[in-house]
């Protein structure tokens, strides 16, 4: 495992104090919801962000029921999204959260669920602006 005196104060932070827990409303047409789910050990992330009119990410929240790495993951991507553009966070690799975090290799996964979580809520969100018929 990795020794906590590698972890930056900040990182750490994510574990201790994970930021940007909770809901946003899924009916919001302006929400976009992501559920992943990581097969290897069934953790469970869920991720949503607000967009305004400009495309610009004004709100990003989760709930994850899963490990330490998982958790700080979705704290951490909620940070970086909170912001920018669509195109800007779905350009997020696990690997930039992973290299933040340090994760050990073991824990690759768990930066790879919130990589998909973003995805996925991005999505959910472009899928609600195209006009229904009738
Ligand atoms: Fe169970 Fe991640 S393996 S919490
Ligand atoms: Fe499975 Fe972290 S998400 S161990």
């Amino acid at each position: 495992s990795v020794p906590v005196a590698l972890y930056h104060e900040n990182v750490l932070d994510h574990y201790e104090n994970p930021r940007n827990v909770g809901n946003l409303d899924k009916k919001d047409k302006n929400v976009g919801t992501g559920l992943v789910g990581a097969p290897s050990c069934g953790d469970v992330m869920k991720l949503q962000i607000k967009v305004d009119e400009d495309g610009k990410i004004i709100d990003a929240k989760f709930k994850t029921f899963g490990c330490g790495s998982a958790i700080a993951s979705s704290s951490l991507v909620t940070e970086w999204i909170k912001g920018k553009s669509l195109d800007q966070a779905s350009s997020i690799k696990n690997t930039d959260i992973a290299k933040e975090l340090c994760l050990p290799p073991v824990k690759l996964h768990c930066s790879m669920l919130a990589e998909d979580a973003i995805k996925a809520a991005l999505a959910d969100y472009k899928k609600k602006q195209i006009p229904k018929d009738g």
